[in-house]
């Protein structure tokens, strides 16, 4: 098989991107280990800034987008029993869309099928070959597909194959120099079938632990709690998850939230991660291959989705003009959002998790926090234009 752009991975990166370059008449492969069905349910994130909603309608995605996703113009924090609202439209103008990865996932395959696009699901042993900087002629990327070996020849790989994809681990060691934090904490999650009991998102500050209320529909609302990385989801009982819930998420104005049957649970480790340069010869890293942000900034699909813009753009520039500066300015162009990302999502974390206080200094330093955040305009300014996502030139 010969293409233009081999795509590892049918995340909301390697979709995204394969969609984009067809609309400029590029074409892709999309090779993807796990089923289509398996990809279209999995339960992930859930926040569109505006700048991924846009980009989602501008190249015609955003059909059901626009139908189903729920507008958020702010969110809550909540500590001491006290919500405070942070006014996203008032202190920048924009606001988020709340809608599921999964939603995004299905829209984007459908447009790919739609036009003759080709993802490969069910792919197993990929490899890459020849894409090194001294590589000469094509790249190559070897696969097995229904029972039988394959390979793709390509100009360009586009590694999308998120946090424990083969790209990354292709480059050869000393290329890359990785960043990273780990957390001493993780979330367990659940989506459960009971209309959300507020209209935005909370998020909860409070000495058990933080916790969050979410939503993906008018009839499903989404909540976490800060729990263990090793957390056994066994001691957690339908009836234990709840009575967390209520105690963190409680508030003085006697707000409650609403309960219903368990959809599903699971635990959500946190992490930050950077590898830099995000481009090695002919592969080129998006999204949670490159990057992995805790997700109490709700950054991550939005840094996948930024990613393969410039990567799109890049590979335009190269297909349509002859230039390749912006290919050459991909890591670096890339890392200026990413980094903002990685900043604000490990505030947010550091400012709302339980984190280990003998002495409660910790404790007052957050609540201090906190205070200014809702307190000052400068401050809140802060918190919402991150949240919303910040244009970078
Ligand atoms: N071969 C083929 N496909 C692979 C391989 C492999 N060796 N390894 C992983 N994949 C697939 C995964 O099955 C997954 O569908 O690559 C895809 C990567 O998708 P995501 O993990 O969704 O990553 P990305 O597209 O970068 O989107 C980032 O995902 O984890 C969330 O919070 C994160 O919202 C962010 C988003
Ligand atoms: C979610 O709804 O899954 C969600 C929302 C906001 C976050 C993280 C996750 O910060």
């Amino acid at each position: 098989m010969r293409t233009q752009v081999g795509i590892i991975g049918a995340g909301p990166a390697g979709l995204l991107l394969s969609h984009l370059l067809h609309l400029q008449g590029i074409e892709s492969v999309v090779l993807e280990r796990h089923t289509r069905e398996y990809i279209e349910q999995r339960i992930r994130a859930g926040v569109l800034e505006q700048g991924s909603v846009d980009l989602l309608n501008q190249s015609g995605l955003g059909a059901r987008l626009q139908a189903q996703g729920l507008v958020h113009e702010g969110i809550d924090l909540l500590f001491g029993g006290r919500r405070h609202r942070i006014d996203f439209r008032a202190l920048t103008g924009r606001a988020v869309t709340v809608y599921g990865q999964q939603e995004v996932v299905k829209d984007i395959i459908a447009a790919r099928l739609a036009a003759g696009g080709r993802i490969l699901f069910e792919v197993s042993d990929v490899s890459l070959e020849n894409f090194g900087e001294q590589a000469a002629g094509l790249a190559k990327i070897r696969f097995r597909h229904n029972g039988e070996t394959a390979q793709i020849e390509c100009d360009t790989i586009a590694g999308c194959d998120g946090f424990h994809g083969v790209s990354r681990s292709a480059i050869p060691a000393g290329v890359i120099r990785q960043f990273e934090r780990t957390y001493p904490f993780a979330w367990l999650g659940i989506l459960a079938q009971a209309a959300p009991a507020a209209h935005e998102l909370i998020y909860a500050q409070h000495q058990r632990g933080f916790a969050l209320f979410s939503m993906r529909s008018p009839q499903i609302t989404r909540l976490y709690l800060q729990c263990k990385p090793s957390e056994d989801l066994t001691q957690w009982s339908d009836e234990r998850i709840w009575n967390e819930l209520h105690t963190r998420l409680e508030t003085d104005d006697g707000w409650k939230l609403n309960e219903g049957p368990i959809l599903q649970k699971g635990v959500t480790p946190m992490r930050s991660f950077v590898a830099e340069p995000m481009q090695y010869g002919k592969l080129f890293l998006a999204g949670d291959a490159a990057h992995i942000v805790p997700p109490t900034g709700a950054k991550g699909m939005n840094a996948a989705l930024a990613d393969v813009k410039v990567l799109a753009a890049a590979l335009t520039a190269h297909y349509q003009a002859g230039r390749d500066d912006l290919l050459q300015a991909y890591s670096a162009t890339c890392l200026r959002h990413v980094w903002r990302k990685e900043h604000f999502s490990w505030w947010m974390t550091s400012m709302l998790h339980r984190l280990d206080d003998e002495s409660g200094f910790q404790y007052r330093m957050q609540r201090s926090e906190l205070e200014y955040v809702v307190g000052s305009r400068a401050a809140s300014s802060v918190l919402a234009e991150n949240y919303v996502g910040m244009a970078l030139p």
